[in-house]
């Protein structure tokens, strides 16, 4: 049974309830060429963009940009608002295009730093371990509740400063802000800006060791050079791009694991291999399935397709990354692939180097604590989270003895 429906016009349509199939659904989709025009499950008509080679052009491409403006035709007939400065992530640097990502990019990247990263690896141990102790008096858990989630929560949770205790609501406000566009989207965005402009209101009274106090502090400067509107839109970004594309990734290499236990074993027997493991997983089945949304300011011609001004391109980077290797098999000793699960051109994760760290770091430890661990349900039963966006098991029940 295909799980794409072909309607009169030839819109493919990718819908939430396709992600179990979705390396197949895309790699078809592929087949046809490298960029096929496709109903995303938002309800816009879009370019998906399928190939390792065109995907690296359009996210370099100096006429797709992340300005709505152009397509906002496309995007209202669909019942979906562009994105505002002051709304969810609207006005960080995800959603801006030049001069001003460069501007907010540039306050936040030391942070982010490779080096600065390296520091927090002792912590990311302790936390590993901690879950990992917890999780020991039990002889069957849910993977992502009990480690993947709460590990990138934390971490993410620690830099920025957000207090514990007071972030129970993280992945709901996440879940519901990745999800297809409604009222429920709308609301969770409005929930995390809501609770991330009180914390900038604490952290502005009392500053803090941590990255929000130290954003607070160059927001207060006089050059404008971080607007309150940007800082709280920062801030909501971190929470979301520093904790389900990291939960993502652990969940779906553990479900590479399941299926091909023998390179648990390799691993196992091989730590050394875990680092190049990593990147093996993010190449096979990465987490950021789809890139934000690109839109045409201008005509131009990708892949022999001609795109027109306002027209919406969607960059398939799990698409893109399976032309690296074997689209569907794990191999743990495959030599580093330029993969562009991170994204490509100016908006590269800035996350990068930690996301790396904390699964090279939770992998072997859970590996290593639970030699026995194996899936406790058939993994054609895993059900996975309903963002257009993301892909990664909602819930993974694992036998750890
Ligand atoms: C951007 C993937 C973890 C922060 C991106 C983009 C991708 C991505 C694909 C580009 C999106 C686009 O071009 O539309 C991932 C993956 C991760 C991960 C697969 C984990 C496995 C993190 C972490 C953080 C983070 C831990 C940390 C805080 C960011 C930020 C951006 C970004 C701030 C925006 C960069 C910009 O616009 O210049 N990420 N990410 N990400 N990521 Fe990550």
């Amino acid at each position: 049974m295909t799980q794409l429906s072909q309607t009169r016009d030839a819109v493919l349509t990718i819908t939430a309830d396709v992600k179990a199939h979705a390396p197949q659904v895309l790699a078809e989709l592929r087949a046809n060429g490298p960029v096929q025009r496709v109903r995303l499950s938002s309800g816009i008509e879009a370019w998906a963009v399928l190939s390792y080679e065109e995907a690296r052009a359009a996210l370099t491409h100096p006429a797709l940009l992340r300005d709505p403006t152009p397509s906002e035709k496309a995007l209202t007939d669909a019942g979906y608002t562009a994105h505002r400065v002051g709304v969810g992530i609207g006005g960080s640097m995800l959603q801006e295009d030049p001069p001003n990502h460069t501007r907010l990019r540039r306050l936040v990247a030391p942070a982010f730093s490779a080096r600065r990263t390296k520091l927090l690896a002792r912590r990311v141990h302790e936390i590993t371990d901690g879950l990992i102790d917890a999780m020991a008096g039990h002889d069957e858990v849910d993977l992502v509740q009990a480690f993947t989630a709460p590990l990138p929560i934390t971490v993410i949770s620690e830099l920025l400063g957000v207090p514990e205790g007071e972030r129970d609501q993280f992945r709901d406000w996440t879940a519901a802000f990745l999800a297809t566009p409604s009222d429920a989207q709308r609301a969770a965005g409005a929930a995390l800006n809501a609770f991330m402009s009180a914390l900038v209101d604490r952290k502005q009274a009392e500053p803090t060791d941590d990255l929000l106090s130290d954003l607070t502090a160059q927001s207060n400067a006089e050059d404008g050079r971080l607007s309150r509107e940007e800082l709280v839109a920062t801030g909501s970004l971190l929470v979301i791009a520093g904790h389900e594309t990291t939960v993502n990734l652990l969940g779906n290499a553990l479900v590479a694991l399941f299926r091909h236990p023998d390179q648990a074993d390799v691993l196992r027997s091989r730590p050394e291999l875990l680092e190049g493991a990593v990147e093996e997983f993010l190449r096979l089945d990465s987490s950021v399935e789809m890139a934000t949304p690109r839109f045409a300011a201008a005509d131009l011609t990708l892949g022999g397709v001609e795109i027109r001004r306002g027209d919406v391109v969607a960059v398939y980077l799990a698409a893109a990354n399976r032309d690296l290797g074997d689209p569907f098999e794990l191999d743990v000793t495959r030599p580093h692939a330029r993969h562009i699960a991170f994204g490509h051109g100016i908006h590269h994760c800035l996350g990068a180097p930690l996301a790396r760290m904390e699964a090279t770091i939770a992998l072997g430890a859970l590996l290593n604590r639970f030699p026995e661990l194996r899936p406790a349900l058939p993994l054609e039963e895993v059900r996975w989270i309903p963002s257009g966006m993301m892909r990664g098991p909602l819930e993974l029940r694992a036998r750890l003895r």
